[in-house]
């Protein structure tokens, strides 16, 4: 992997660095995990209407259509899922992310190594931001099992558009690998399926209090030294516009169209 959860040398170290940082997210640690998930909820982008559209470009949408939304949390890809119109099952093993999932959606407990679905059942597989945590090769014989032939898997990561300066500098000082300038062509999984990737700019709504508190809660913020943290929070809150603003987020889409599942 070479990502920015990953690299080409040393890769377990890189990929050690984001697992903490993504554990502190998801297991209950210092605060009680339902606020976790709450904050999580609140602080984070969710995905623009048209990077999930040119996912699902393969498939012919209908009433019918029925999507997976792979490692869900708290379903912000369901909410755009359902906005469309579709059927979405949405699979998180952790209670406390799961329950914040949309009503419209069918919540199960289950992980991409072990989709708590029949075989076939789906038309197309969403992951957003997440499949980096995923045992690849299981998560893929998962997502040929559960897809029904020609289904499409799409793998979604919003990162900083780190392209504007003072998003730039936010980055340069929380030292946030999930920004633009760190991403590749390189497949986030090895061998087939052949992907096919696009990026999609957009916006999040925005205040300097949820920018702080989406920064302070990530892990590597919460495993720094008391000094430090705080002279960074102090760094973003002087980076932040003053009034209520919009976050510009790239969103990096991949999308693959499995040939024939392999029963
Ligand atoms: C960064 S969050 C993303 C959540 C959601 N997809 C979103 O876009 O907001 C990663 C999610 O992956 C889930 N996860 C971690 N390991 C998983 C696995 N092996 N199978 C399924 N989900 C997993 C975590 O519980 C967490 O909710």
């Amino acid at each position: 992997m070479s990502r920015w959860f990953g690299c080409r040398d040393g890769a377990g170290a890189w990929v050690l660095t984001v697992a903490v940082r993504c554990r502190a997210w998801i297991s209950p640690g210092p605060v009680p995990s339902a606020s976790v998930a709450q904050t999580y909820d609140r602080a984070r982008a969710s995905y623009p209407q048209k990077a999930v559209e040119w996912v699902l470009e393969p498939v012919r949408l209908s009433t019918d259509t029925r999507v997976l939304d792979l490692g869900a949390g708290t379903g912000r890809l369901s909410t755009v899922l359902l906005g469309m119109g579709v059927e979405v099952v949405a699979v998180e093993p952790d209670e406390a992310m799961r329950a914040l999932v949309p009503a419209g959606a069918t919540a199960l407990a289950g992980t991409a190594e072990q989709v708590p679905l029949p075989d076939q059942s789906v038309d197309a597989v969403l992951v957003g931001q997440a499949w980096h945590w995923f045992d690849h090769q299981q998560a893929l014989a998962q997502v040929r099992r559960v897809l029904r032939p020609g289904g499409a898997l799409g793998l979604l990561w919003n990162v900083f558009d780190d392209r504007v300066p003072w998003v730039a500098e936010l980055v340069a000082a929380s030292a946030a690998e999930d920004r633009l300038s760190a991403m590749d062509d390189e497949l986030p999984y090895e061998g087939e399926p052949v992907s096919v990737r696009r990026e999609f700019p957009h916006r999040q709504a925005m205040t300097r209090d949820l920018l702080v508190e989406n920064l302070a809660s990530r892990s590597g913020t919460v495993l720094m030294a008391p000094e430090a943290r705080q002279d960074l929070l102090r760094r973003v809150r002087d980076l932040a516009p003053a009034e209520a603003f919009e976050l510009p987020w790239v969103c990096d889409t991949w999308r693959a169209r499995l040939r024939a599942p392999r029963l």
